[in-house]
């Protein structure tokens, strides 16, 4: 089993639902932390750097790819390495089939599947340096299939599984092992009022997805999971 001590972890949307949850399990797993927010101010108070030496946090706009860049390096430079990037931060659209919303389509394109390609591609380096480097993509069920009328978030989320198995397919031989995590609907802002017909209580919790990702990164390069599907309502794929 691999042990936490000194692996670095970049998780980026860290301050809310499922990325904070994440964030919060791993700084209790003993991990060192770099979270990638936009606006410092909002990180919870559970996540303020209690040891400075296992915390970076810093400013990063998916939509911004100098913020990606300064980002990655500063996490390289502070703790001489990177083990891990866990991919989290996404938008939802509602946009459907019919509406006219192009602008809306290259937004999430920019936010959902450009930017965590690009900071793949930025941590690559140093993910092969680590010998058993991790990405985790938070990807979703409509990244694997189409159930509903949200055609440009299910669009960007297919893109991003695209290029998850693209970096798994490039990382194996440096020992990156890539897996997609694809949920269903998951208690946070972003079903809050997206999902009206659907009741939060009966959604899976960020939590279990944060239980996952802490599972995940004690396997070893040997006992690879390419995928995770996860769901609060039965479904046959
Ligand atoms: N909730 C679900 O049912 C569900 C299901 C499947 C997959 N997912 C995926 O899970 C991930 C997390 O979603 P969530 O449910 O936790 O949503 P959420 O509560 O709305 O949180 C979204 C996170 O992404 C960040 N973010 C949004 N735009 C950003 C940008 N331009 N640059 C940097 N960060 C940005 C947000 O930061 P700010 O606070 O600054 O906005 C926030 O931290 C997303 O990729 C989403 O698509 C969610």
């Amino acid at each position: 089993m691999e042990s936490s001590a000194k692996k670095v972890i970049m998780i980026s949307g860290a301050n809310r639902g499922i990325g904070r949850a994440i964030a919060e399990r791993l700084l209790a797993d003993g991990y060192m932390l770099s979270l990638g927010v936009r606006n410092l101010g909002k990180l919870p108070k559970t996540l303020k750097p209690q040891v400075e030496t296992q915390m970076l946090c810093h400013i990063y706009d998916a939509r911004d790819r100098e913020s990606a860049k300064r980002w990655v390096n500063l996490t390289a430079e502070k703790f001489g390495g990177i083990d891990v990037l866990v991919n989290n931060a996404g938008i939802l659209h509602t946009n459907g089939l019919e509406d006219d919303a192009e602008d809306l389509l290259d937004d999430m394109w920019e936010v959902n599947a450009k930017a965590p390609l690009r900071l793949t591609r930025l941590a690559f380096p140093y993910l092969k340096q680590s010998g058993s480097g991790r990405v985790i993509d938070i990807i979703s069920m409509s990244g694997k299939r189409v159930k509903g009328d949200w055609v440009g978030y299910s669009m960007s989320k297919y893109a991003a599984m695209a290029a998850s198995q693209t970096a798994r397919l490039k990382g194996w031989d440096d020992g990156i092992r890539v897996t997609s995590i694809c949920t269903g609907f998951v208690q946070s802002d972003m079903t809050a009022g997206n999902a009206p017909s659907f009741s939060q209580k009966n959604m899976s919790r960020p939590e279990d997805v944060a239980q996952i990702v802490s599972t995940l990164l004690l396997l070893s390069n040997e006992s690879a999971i390419p995928e995770v599907t996860m769901n609060c309502v039965f479904e046959t794929l």
